[in-house]
């Protein structure tokens, strides 16, 4: 049988912190990470623009070959995944999936909350879809869900400036917002793959029992058993430890930048959509 790896996109750097986890977890894997750097951000874009450009990249991982790829950004998994699985993956090629990163998390949020109520942050777009509420609600009906957009949280981490008193500035500004809509929220999702490399300065400005949950490895556990599950796309991933790294825009841009995000440095590809 044909193999090939699996796919991990995001719109630029993020899902890199994504696919870290998924490689710790399933190193015997192949993966392609495509990360459309030429257009990020995503989280200020419309339903129809991010749909666009997701598709697109989907459309280029599977003429790689990919038999199953992994939409690592929020805010395609929230505009764009369930249209790509409705309307694209019939008529193209019934044995590919696309996964996208809300669902594993909406699935297991509710067990770090002991209130059920919890706090979501996120791009513009995954907030105004509503995903995190509609999905986390499906798995913990009880749940309460406070959602609140950090528009200058991603470029603090896209330029550098993630470690900088700029980056408190913000941090503390919008934890006080989604903290101030409900005293009794005990658990906070970083609910878009940048924000785990501010993690640190996130638990610095809430109060110590609180749970701040990153999506990393929930996603990469949820790779794992679904690949257990699905014996019929495991087969078709090709498995020698391999990654390939492509970015739309300037490789050597991208090899620099990406390794605040992935822990090591990578060596990638410019690609044309
Ligand atoms: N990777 C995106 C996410 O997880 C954030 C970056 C962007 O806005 O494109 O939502």
């Amino acid at each position: 049988m044909m193999t090939a790896p699996i796919g991990v996109f995001d719109s630029g750097y993020g899902g890199l912190t994504v696919l870290k986890e998924i490689k710790h977890r399933l190193p015997e894997y192949d993966f392609i990470y495509l990360g459309d750097n030429a257009r990020t951000p995503y989280g200020t874009r419309s339903f129809e623009t991010v749909y666009e450009y997701t598709i697109e990249c989907v459309k280029w991982l599977f003429l790689k070959g990919c038999p199953l790829i992994i939409l690592a950004c929020n805010t395609a998994s929230a505009k764009a995944l369930r249209t790509i699985q409705l309307k694209y993956l019939p008529g193209y090629n019934a044995q590919k999936r696309v996964l996208g990163v809300i669902r594993p998390t909406a699935e297991i949020i509710g067990n770090y909350s002991k209130t059920k109520k919890i706090g979501v942050l996120g791009t513009k777009g995954t907030v105004k879809s509503d995903s995190y509420p509609i999905e986390i609600k499906k798995f913990f009906p009880q749940a309460e869900i406070f959602q609140h957009a950090c528009p200058m949280w991603v470029p603090l981490v896209e330029n550098n400036e993630y470690d900088s008193e700029g980056a408190d500035y913000f941090i503390q500004k919008d934890l006080n917002s989604l903290l101030n809509t409900d005293p009794g929220i005990d658990t906070v999702l970083l609910a878009c793959t940048h924000y785990p490399l501010l993690l640190n300065k996130i638990k610095t400005y809430l109060p110590a029992d609180y749970q701040v949950i990153s999506q990393g490895k929930i996603v990469a556990d949820s790779l794992a058993d679904y690949l257990e599950r699905h014996p019929e796309i495991k087969d078709k991933c090709s498995k020698t430890g391999q990654l390939q790294f492509y970015t739309t825009d300037s490789a050597p841009d991208f090899d620099q930048h990406s390794q605040i995000f992935f822990g090591t440095k990578v060596n990638s590809q410019h690609v044309d959509l």
